[in-house]
């Protein structure tokens, strides 16, 4: 009996391996955009624009989730290539110029050397320098995959300003 189940599971993973082999994706199966691979030509962009209010004008973007960087919601024209000479961002969100201009101001995970576990009194911290990293605008467009996901915040605060560096050790203690 068992010779005959085992003869028989050979047989179906045979077949199951040759009918897989034998079904070849085009490349234009393999990507969300349904384009080929190798030649961008043929792509063509979806009409999109950003949010256009301008600093001080626009309306503020939900927070994905607790503690996630929130999104840009004004326009950045001429606020880019952010360069070492140049940093627009610092001049508004910097904590000493922020709340009288009505920008939320830099959180303490961005005055705060990680490595060193050393405050940072002047300026910011290195990593946190190139703002458009992790911030970015936000474009209207229809999602190519419905997301479902509903985030659960622990104070209604927390929907409005983040606070990473006091919670970045929990759990780890
Ligand atoms: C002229 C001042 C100014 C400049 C320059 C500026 N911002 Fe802002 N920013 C604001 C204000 C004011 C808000 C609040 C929304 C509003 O009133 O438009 C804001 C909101 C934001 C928010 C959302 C904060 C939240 O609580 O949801 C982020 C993120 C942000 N800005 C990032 C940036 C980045 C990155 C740059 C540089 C590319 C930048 N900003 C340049 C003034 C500025
Ligand atoms: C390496 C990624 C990264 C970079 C670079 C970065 N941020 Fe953030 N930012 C975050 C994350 C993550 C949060 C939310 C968690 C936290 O740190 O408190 C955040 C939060 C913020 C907030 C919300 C503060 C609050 O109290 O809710 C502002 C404003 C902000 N960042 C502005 C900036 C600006 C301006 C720059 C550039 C000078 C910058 N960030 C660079 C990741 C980044």
């Amino acid at each position: 009996m068992k010779k005959i189940i085992s003869v028989g599971l050979i047989t179906l993973f045979g077949m199951s391996s040759y009918l897989l082999a034998d079904k070849k994706l085009d490349e234009t199966e393999l990507g969300l955009r349904k384009a080929p691979l190798n030649d961008e030509n043929k792509v063509q962009l979806q009409n999109f624009i950003f949010g256009t209010g301008s600093a001080g004008e626009s309306q503020k973007i939900e927070r994905a989730y607790e503690n996630a960087p929130p999104m840009i919601p004004h326009d950045i024209e001429g606020m880019t290539p952010i360069t070492q000479e140049d940093n627009a961002c610092l001049g508004c969100h910097s904590p000493k110029i922020a709340e009288s201009i009505g920008a939320t101001p830099l959180p303490k995970s961005h005055t705060y050397d990680l490595r060193n576990h050393k405050e940072i009194t002047e300026g910011i911290a290195e990593q946190r320098y190139n703002c458009t990293q992790c911030h970015v605008p936000q474009a209207q467009t229809k999602p190519l995959v419905e997301n479902n996901f509903k985030p659960d915040f622990r104070d209604e605060d927390k929907k409005h300003r983040s606070n990473l560096l006091d919670v970045i050790n929990q759990g780890v203690q």
